[in-house]
């Protein structure tokens, strides 16, 4: 099913990672939109997404460097093939659409890919043979400040202060086809990605937006390849609240996928034209 993706643009602005939770439930309607989302947005075959409605302490590991969830009863888990080889981009993209959601429904969120229980998930989830458990996150209601530890856990600038779009991206794509890419660049900046790492890199070839991953030390065992998955997802959903059409091509791992223009296809029409019939150029 297609989803309306450009609903989710006012999302990217307004998340933030949260992992103080209130305890109370989400409303019925809040259930039912998520259900809806992990069970009708499966554009691939090699990841999905399910709602685990109370999920008791299922966020339950101190983690040095993060520190605790609380209060969550409610959890989104983002489910790969461990075979495949692009899943983790397809969690990344998939496990996001859920959190925007989540956030376009008034509610916190904060991915993970190491603090749950493993366990806990497997008993309130059937895996598929071939799937694993890739990352999860708590979603639920949370107070309108964040709390003591959660202050805490973002003192450091580190751990929110985003790289500029030119710290990601290399100038023509601010400038390419009349900037068509600046604002889904901004979108990504805001993307969340482990400890904060922005690994996500850009470049225009051939009139696409490329993306590669940053070189550079392993900060956390986290796949990057999750982080380009979530930043696909803000490409798309800016192209579509910018009234763009166009469509991401995966590819080996530099760049890890290009997003091409429809326009591009009405580019070499024209080009093709000009070169058949001279008389236009
Ligand atoms: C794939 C992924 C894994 C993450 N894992 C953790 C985690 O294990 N624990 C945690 O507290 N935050 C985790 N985060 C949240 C990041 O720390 C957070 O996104 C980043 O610091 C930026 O802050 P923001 O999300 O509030 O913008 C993860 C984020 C992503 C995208």
């Amino acid at each position: 099913m297609a989803y309306p993706l450009a609903a989710w643009r006012p999302a990217i602005d307004v998340r933030q990672s949260r992992r103080t939770y209130t305890r109370a439930p989400l409303t019925q309607e809040q259930t039912a939109k998520l259900r809806r989302l992990c069970k009708d947005f499966r554009p691939f075959d090699d990841a999905r997404v399910e709602l685990i409605e109370d999920a008791g302490d299922l966020f339950t590991s101190d983690d040095v460097g993060y520190g605790r969830i609380s209060g969550a009863r409610t959890a989104l888990v983002f489910i790969g093939r461990v075979k495949s080889p692009q899943s983790d981009l397809h969690v990344g993209y998939l496990g996001e659409a859920a959190v925007l959601e989540a956030t376009r429904l008034g509610l916190g969120t904060c991915w993970t890919h190491r603090m749950y229980s493993a366990s806990t998930v497997a008993s309130h989830v059937a895996l598929d043979y071939g799937e694993r458990v890739v990352a999860a996150s708590p979603v639920g209601f949370v107070p309108s400040a964040p709390s003591i530890g959660e202050r805490l856990q973002t003192l450091s600038p580190a751990a929110t202060e985003r790289l500029p779009v030119a710290g990601i991206a290399e100038s023509q794509c601010l400038t390419h086809s009349r900037g068509m890419y600046r604002e889904p660049l901004e979108a990504v900046r805001r993307a969340p990605s482990p400890l904060n790492r922005q690994v996500w890199r850009f470049t225009v070839e051939d009139g696409c937006l490329c993306l590669t991953l940053a070189a550079g030390q392993e900060v956390t065992r986290c796949p990057k390849r999750i982080d380009a998955g979530i930043a696909m997802l803000h490409v798309d959903v800016a192209m579509a609240a910018t009234g763009h059409e166009g469509k991401w091509e995966t590819c080996g791992s530099a760049p890890v996928a290009r997003w091409r223009p429809r326009l591009a296809v009405v580019d070499d029409i024209a080009e093709e034209n000009d070169r058949r019939h001279p008389i236009y150029t």
